[in-house]
């Protein structure tokens, strides 16, 4: 498994018998319900538990939570009451939900160590021991925190405080067996998210090319077979287009090939293929002052392919999977890439530079080409932070889906709709492909003012090698970074993208 110093909240299932720690979460269905333990922890406090719950007005809705303090007559300090909502009607993306809603307000006990009790008494696709493990991811991803360069730790800025943080969680339930097998899965792709938004926070002078190839070569410890090639080899494989970005960075490009072979030997692999742009200041065409820190997280596609490789070994995935991604730095220099400079792709097609900060098209177009060639895969995914339009066009809540195959458009929207990882469809057309018509080459990188998320998602088609190839494009510039924070993720990068990607290849490649 990734060293991962963020991902360190110890996740372990217990009996519903088993000893409970100072802190309890007792989750609760709407109603509410009490049932079981959570009935005898009530009476034992003379209905101590439910007249809070009456007081407070709560009905056992989703992630609605009451906080009890030092009931009498119990051992527990603390006992929450955690609303899991219908219970017959929730999905696994609900308690994951769930889950971090809970381990939110855990969070704030400022406890070493929780309890959580889910006995909901559940009769439908889901039993206790698959919510126990939800939430346990939900938890797991609630309480990532990216605090490795802040030399003294704050603790929500109390200073004088010695409170602790929350390392040890216990999730009681009937079938504790059956609910850590249920999490192993779910803990390969909270290992992945983690993996991801680790990538996306680190800053661009720790984390250039090499360092992310670096990183991206620790899932060889998980059974992925990485290779990395150099700027040597990118050169012999004639990806000029790719190197155009990063001729301006002392920094040498990378390009990194990850296989998972978990299916079947004759089987075509399906292809992830990820945008890695370390640091894009727009080179010559350079982008303003205000806000350009946050495009050290434009390796967001890239980190989602790179965790989701995570994913996909860690829970021994049954399908062949490949992930590519272009690692390079975006800058200004004596020797950067000019605007109406015209450079040659792997693919042949000559492109004019119209604009160097319209870089990641630039990027994709080669190591799309690339994956194609060697892998010949039976579908293409790629993902990116490629265009700020595509957040004009849908905030950041929602990731743009382009493809050319209705098929594959479907089956993404499908696992949106599983992981609640938002992809909205977007438009490929032919009028599309006439704005990035070249006088001077055979395309250009640049569309005109309007439809840029469209214009791009048309620069990269054009890098589709057969056009039979079902292909998709996700343009995740407003998800992967400085989203909205929610119940189970607090980070600026996100790592949005990786349960998508997982659950694509579950639903549609395996089994
Ligand atoms: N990395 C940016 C896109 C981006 C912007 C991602 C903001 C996340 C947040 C990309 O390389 C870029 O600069 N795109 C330009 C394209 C334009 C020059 C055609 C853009 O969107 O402005
Ligand atoms: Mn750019
Ligand atoms: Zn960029």
């Amino acid at each position: 498994m990734p060293a991962s110093p963020a991902g360190r909240l110890e996740v372990s299932f217990a009996s519903l018998k088993g000893k409970r720690q100072e802190v309890v979460g007792l989750v609760v269905g709407q109603g509410p319900e009490f049932a079981g333990l959570a009935e005898e922890l009530d009476q034992s406090c003379d209905g101590g538990l439910s007249r809070a719950a009456k007081t407070a007005q709560f009905e056992g809705k989703a992630k609605s939570i009451v906080d009890v303090l030092a009931p009498s007559g119990l051992k527990e300090k603390r006992v929450l009451l955690i609303g899991g909502g219908e219970v017959a009607k929730s999905s696994e993306d609900d308690w994951i939900n769930c889950g971090g809603a809970a381990m939110g307000k855990l969070l704030g006990t400022k406890s070493a160590s929780a309890s959580l009790v889910v006995e909901t008494g559940a009769e439908g696709e889901l039993a206790d021991h698959d919510i126990a493990a939800a939430m346990a991811l939900g938890a797991f991803l609630r309480s990532y925190r990216f605090d490795k360069y802040k030399t003294k730790k704050d603790d929500d800025g109390d200073k004088g405080s010695k409170a602790k943080e929350l390392t040890t969680l216990v999730i009681h339930c009937a079938e504790p067996k059956k609910a850590e097998k249920a999490y192993q899965r779910l803990q390969a792709i909270g290992d992945g998210v983690v993996l991801a938004r680790d990538l996306v926070n680190e800053p661009a002078n720790e984390l250039g090319p090499e360092e992310f190839a670096k990183r991206a070569q620790e899932l060889e410890k998980i059974g992925v077979e990485v290779e990395v090639l150099d700027q040597k080899e990118l050169k012999k494989l004639k990806m000029g287009s790719l190197l155009a970005v990063s001729q301006g960075s002392s920094r040498p490009a990378r390009v990194v090939v990850m296989s998972w072979n978990g299916g079947k030997k004759s089987e075509a692999p399906v292809a992830l293929i990820g945008k890695g742009v370390v640091f894009d200041t727009g080179g010559i065409s350079i982008k303003p002052a205000a806000g350009m820190e946050a495009m050290k997280g434009d390796m967001g596609g890239a980190a989602a392919v790179v965790g989701a490789m995570c994913a996909i070994a860690g829970r021994k995935a049954k399908a062949n999977v490949v992930g590519l991604i272009g690692c390079v730095e975006n800058m200004p220099s004596g020797d950067a890439t000019r605007p109406g400079d015209i450079v040659k792709s792997m693919s042949g097609q000559t492109i004019e530079v119209l604009n160097t900060d319209a870089e990641g098209r630039l990027v994709l177009a080669d190591v799309l080409w690339y994956a194609q060639e060697r892998f010949k895969p039976k579908m293409l995914v790629d993902c990116a932070t490629l265009t700020g339009a595509i957040m004009i066009a849908l905030g950041k809540n929602y990731a743009g889906l382009f493809s050319n195959d209705d098929d594959l458009a479907d089956s993404i929207l499908e696992a949106s709709k599983a992981t609640g990882e938002k992809t909205w469809r977007m438009p490929l057309d032919k009028a599309f492909h006439k704005m990035i018509d070249s006088k001077n080459a055979d395309v250009k990188n640049l569309g005109g003012r309007w439809g840029g998320a469209c214009t791009a998602a048309a620069f990269i088609e054009r890098f589709v090698k057969d056009k039979d190839t079902p292909w998709a494009h996700i343009d995740l510039a407003g998800t992967a970074m400085d989203a909205e924070r929610n119940d189970i993720n607090p980070s600026w990068g996100s790592g949005w993208g990786v349960r998508l990607l997982d659950q694509l290849v579950a639903d549609k490649y395996e089994g």
